[in-house]
């Protein structure tokens, strides 16, 4: 996989203010690796609100988590293609046959193609929820059957917690893309994330991606918190 960002610092723009979001972006685009734009945004501003944040020219990672049957999936993906996002992602729990037609989806895009990611546990979920689901062991548990499947699938990689970040790096190798949320700079306050880590140690951990928000978009400076987190990371990074 040739894609290379310029860090892996991706923000979560998450405000449905357009204009707010096209301010973040002008500001952040010199300094973030990318920026994560999810359903509220697209939802509310389509196409045209995607276009005027990928203007700025910093790679996207489209965070729809699409889930649906196969041939539906690899419609809609066929449908983002032309926004030329840099990251989409699909429901590991959608099956495999799912993943593959998304990943198929892609196929002839070559070297600049999406990663096409799966969500494994949405962290919302505790046990006892995925109990009620039917599903058997710990949310961890689950989380590794679903991320053997999607690298079975042929995805490039998955979303999962920081604290899942060791295991998951030894069962599926060094290519498989591990996009990590949940990340808080020392001293951050952890708003509701329950489990955070530290930015620097989560890519010491084998974090590919940090997707990062309000530490960074409800900063008086956003660009300037960027950036203190990233002289923050190991040199590495
Ligand atoms: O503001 P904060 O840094 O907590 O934002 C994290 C971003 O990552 C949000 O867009 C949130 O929806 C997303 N996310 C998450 N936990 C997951 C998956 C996605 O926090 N398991």
């Amino acid at each position: 996989m040739s894609k290379l960002f310029r860090n892996p610092v991706f923000c979560g723009l998450d405000t449905h203010d357009l204009d707010e979001a096209e301010q973040l972006a002008q500001a952040l685009a010199p300094v973030v690796g990318g920026l994560k734009l999810g359903l509220e945004f697209f939802y509310a501003f389509g196409r045209s609100g995607y276009e005027r944040i990928a203007d700025t020219g910093v790679p996207i990672f489209l965070d729809l988590k699409l889930h649906d049957i196969p041939n539906t999936v690899r419609g809609g993906i066929h449908s983002l293609l032309s926004l030329q996002p840099a990251i989409l992602n699909v429901h590991a729990s959608g099956g495999i046959e799912m993943m593959r037609a998304a990943r198929e989806a892609v196929e002839d895009e070559g070297d600049g193609r999406p990663w096409i990611i799966g969500v494994t546990v949405l962290t919302s979920l505790d046990e006892a929820d995925i109990v009620r689901m039917g599903i058997s062991g710990s949310p961890s548990d689950q989380v590794r059957r679903l991320a053997g499947a999607a690298q079975e699938a042929g995805l490039d990689g998955v979303v999962c917690s920081a604290h899942e970040v060791e295991r998951l790096r030894r069962d599926c190798g060094n290519d498989f893309k591990l996009i990590v949320p949940g990340i808080r700079p020392k001293g951050a306050e952890a708003h509701d994330q329950k489990r955070v880590m530290t930015p620097g140690d989560a890519l010491a951990h084998g974090a590919d991606i940090l997707v990062i928000g309000r530490p960074i978009i409800r900063a008086a400076d956003p660009a300037h918190a960027a950036q203190t987190i990233l002289e923050d990371l190991p040199p590495a990074a």
